[in-house]
């Protein structure tokens, strides 16, 4: 089992490039079976995420070309309908192929999908399944899996109970070749949606609205070839801004979009973060003093849920007490236990909040990463702590980071990766 040395306590400087976006990636991925023209993919993020997803497609009979910037889809020969389970329990995004496989092949068989634990339970699907069934697709569960069926799939009116960004992204994108109109209301407005409607429009789609609460699909019979660059990462620029802050280092980020870091820069200016923003830049200043602010975790364009755990490192070397609020998920604030474990004085108020006190030295720990935030969280915890922290489980991390050791090696961190 592989696992991260860092030595905590110096100085970082530097600049480091934002790669593209895991969350992007991972619906174009499944997308590219909406065509049987093939779908070039460029700044594609080398993790392991995008590596399950394109193993996944080449397992439904597509093929897979990489490059060095990212990589060819056919799907033209898609032959199966079934999701392996090995692959689709290692990916809960995996149920975004669900809905192409519907619209393309007239049936699909998939397993509950795995992935993250930060969900209630097995994360649930509902959403999903209630909104195939509004386009007509028959749904059945049997040993475990779920077996869809719809011989053309109709344009229908779906209302979210729940926002769900998945769930937007899963039946905009089935809709696209569903008969007629479907309306979706109470949709998610993150960019990564706006930024899969603008590829699909490119292949002859009719999507409008993506971004707002309303988005109508018209559907067309087929679409056409497709050439993508996947949009740069906001989580990984939030969080590498955060582990600037946190280690009170002059850092800039490049290759990024601030545009959508909003939320996280208007916090950043009422902690006394110090910072100059670009283009496609963002510069984080050295900061000395920070002070304590309290935040709740909402959809975008409120503060991202996956920016929380980096922040709750962030607070505790802040001045003062601050509500760390996760509204998304009921099991994200529980790898505070193991900061406290670092030293953090951090009290759990109920599955949804934590009160941090700070600011508090930290000391570095052997620590397990929980999912894929946590752990960037505990990188960065081991990087403001004095002495020498371990990680292990960093699957969950390169699930989401490329290259993360030689990227914040560059950056004058002391962590190394042992296998
Ligand atoms: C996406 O997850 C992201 N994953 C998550 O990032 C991100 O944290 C989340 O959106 C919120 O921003 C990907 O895009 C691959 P949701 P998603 O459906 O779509 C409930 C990361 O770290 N819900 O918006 O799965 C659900 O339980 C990951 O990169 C239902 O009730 O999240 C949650 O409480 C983690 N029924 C809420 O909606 C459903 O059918 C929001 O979840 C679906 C979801």
């Amino acid at each position: 089992m592989s696992k991260f040395i860092i030595e905590g306590g110096h100085k970082l400087s530097g600049e480091i490039a934002v790669k593209g976006a895991k969350n992007a990636a991972l619906k174009i991925i499944p997308a590219a079976l909406l065509s049987n023209q093939p779908i070039s993919i460029s700044n594609l993020p080398k993790i392991e995420d995008i590596d399950r997803a394109l193993e996944i497609v080449q397992d439904l009979g597509g093929q897979v070309e990489l490059n060095a910037d990212g990589c060819v889809i056919n799907t033209s020969h898609l032959n199966r309908h079934e999701l392996s389970p090995t692959l689709a329990n290692k990916l809960r995004a995996s149920i975004m192929f669900v809905g192409p496989l519907l619209a393309r092949l007239g049936e699909a068989k998939f397993p509950h999908p795995g992935g993250c634990v930060i969900g209630a339970g097995k994360r649930p699907i509902d959403l999903f399944l209630e909104g195939f069934e509004a386009m007509g697709a028959k749904v059945s569960v049997r040993h475990g899996f779920y077996h869809l069926s719809a011989k053309r799939l109709q344009g229908c009116e779906y209302f979210f109970t729940t926002v769900s960004v998945t769930g937007t992204e899963s039946l905009m994108m089935t809709a696209v070749l569903a008969a007629g109109r479907t309306v979706l209301k109470n949709c998610a407005l993150e960019p990564e949606i706006s930024a899969l409607a603008d590829y699909l429009n490119t292949q002859g789609a009719r999507i409008s609205g993506a971004g707002t609460p309303t988005i109508i699909i018209d559907g067309v019979e087929s679409i056409s070839a497709g050439n993508f660059k996947i949009i740069p990462d906001r989580i990984e620029a939030g969080t590498f801004a955060i582990l600037a802050a946190a280690t009170k280092s002059a850092i800039t980020i490049t290759h990024c979009q601030p545009a959508h870091l909003e939320s996280l820069l208007a916090v950043f200016a009422k902690i006394g973060v110090k910072f100059e923003v670009g283009p496609d830049w963002l510069k984080i200043l050295k900061a000395d003093e920070l002070k304590a602010y309290s935040i709740k975790t909402h959809e975008y364009p409120g503060f991202p849920t996956d920016l929380q755990s980096p922040y709750t490192v962030l607070m505790t070397q802040a001045e003062g007490a601050s509500i760390i609020h996760e509204t998304i998920y009921d099991r994200r604030l529980l790898f505070t236990d193991l900061l406290a474990q670092m030293g953090a004085n951090i009290i759990m108020c109920d599955p949804h909040r934590v009160v941090v006190n700070g600011p508090t030295p930290l000391s570095g720990h052997k620590l397990t990463s929980p999912d894929l935030r946590a752990g960037i969280s505990m990188v960065i915890a081991g990087l403001i702590a004095q002495g020498t922290t371990e990680i292990d489980n960093i699957y969950q991390i390169d699930r989401g980071y490329a290259d993360i050791v030689q990227r914040l090696q560059q950056l004058g961190a002391k962590i190394e990766r042992h296998e």
